[in-house]
């Protein structure tokens, strides 16, 4: 029986990941190297949780619950101890990845269920850096985590189906859509976002049309929520690069070499809402945003 979850990094998807656990009644313990993230994050969960009463979804009774069922600690070590299952949501660097899994194989119990959140690297070779392949499976969610239906359900090359089965479970009982997927570079989600990006990026990079131009016509020609480039700096940017580096280099076909303005632009520190610059500059917040200078058509 599941109960007690342990998230690792309380970063945008971190933080949301503990969000929706709390949300349908999870002991949630959050873990991150840095105090003043912990912090942060639990008021980005309290924020969030304002808008979803403002909404009806929830009463302020409950927001009150799932605050208490919150912890946090910087203690990784402390905060698995007795976890069920562990989702893993740090950053996008297999070796980070790997150094965490092995630590988890030692620090959890035996039968907790150890899941990645990753965008694209590969489950199996996350699970080879534990003793328990079999329980290592992707659990990845979508930003924002509260808002987002699907949970991309990841198999690794050795995940045992009654593990598969368990996370399926447990993604419709947080009101999620799950879809399961197999192990290959960027799963389903991002191998087809991904290039669809990277065309937005050439099509900006060759003068084709304007920032704005590209958006307005995806948005309203297509109905996406946001246009792609938009889209991009809500991501980051260098996770939208690192993604379609892992691709390329996993399928090695042409087709998903990162755009050089893409490449560019992260080598300049632009890498989107995050650092107030991308294909638009963030004024304040993601709600106001204006075409970066040189974008400008
Ligand atoms: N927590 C709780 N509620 C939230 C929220 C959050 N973090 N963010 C937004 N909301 C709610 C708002 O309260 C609002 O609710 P109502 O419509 O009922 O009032 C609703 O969501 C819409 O929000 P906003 O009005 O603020 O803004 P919006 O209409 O522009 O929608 C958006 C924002 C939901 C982000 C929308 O623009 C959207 O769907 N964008 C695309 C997001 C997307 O594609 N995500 C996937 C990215 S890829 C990824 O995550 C994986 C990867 O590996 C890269």
């Amino acid at each position: 029986m599941v109960k007690n979850i342990a998230v690792i990094g309380a970063g945008a998807m971190g933080n949301g990941i503990a969000h929706v656990f709390a949300q349908f009644g999870y002991n949630v313990t959050l873990t991150d190297i840095h105090p003043a993230t912990l912090e942060k994050a639990i008021q980005t969960i309290s924020q969030n949780a304002d808008r979803q009463i403002n909404k009806g979804t929830i009463t302020p009774a409950k927001k009150d619950e799932m605050l208490s069922l919150l912890q946090t600690t910087t203690s990784m070590e402390k905060g698995v101890a007795h976890a069920d299952l562990v989702i893993e949501a740090v950053t996008e660097n297999k070796e980070l990845k790997s150094k965490i899994f092995s630590q988890l194989d030692q620090w959890t119990p035996p039968s907790a269920i150890l899941a990645s959140n990753t965008s694209s690297i590969s489950i199996t070779a996350i699970a080879s850096a534990t003793r328990r392949a079999e329980k290592v499976i992707g659990m990845h969610f979508m930003n924002p985590v509260p808002v987002m239906k699907l949970v991309e359900v990841i198999n690794g090359y050795d995940t045992a189906p009654e593990v598969t089965h368990e996370i399926v479970r447990i993604s419709k009982e947080l009101q999620k859509i799950p879809c399961i997927v197999n192990d290959y570079p960027g799963f389903i989600a991002n191998r087809i976002l991904m290039p669809m990006i990277n065309e937005a990026i050439y099509s900006l990079q060759e003068g084709v049309a304007g920032v704005e131009a590209i958006d307005t016509i995806m948005k309203t020609g297509m109905a996406h929520p946001m246009g792609p480039l938009q889209l991009a700096d809500f991501i980051g940017l260098d996770v939208c690069l690192s993604i379609l580096k892992v691709m390329h280099e996993g399928f090695g076909n042409p087709k998903y070499a990162p755009c050089p303005l893409l490449v560019n632009m992260v080598a300049a520190g632009k890498t989107g809402v995050k650092s107030g610059e991308g294909f638009y500059r963030y004024t304040g917040g993601n709600k106001q945003m204006i075409p970066a200078e040189r974008f400008k058509m």
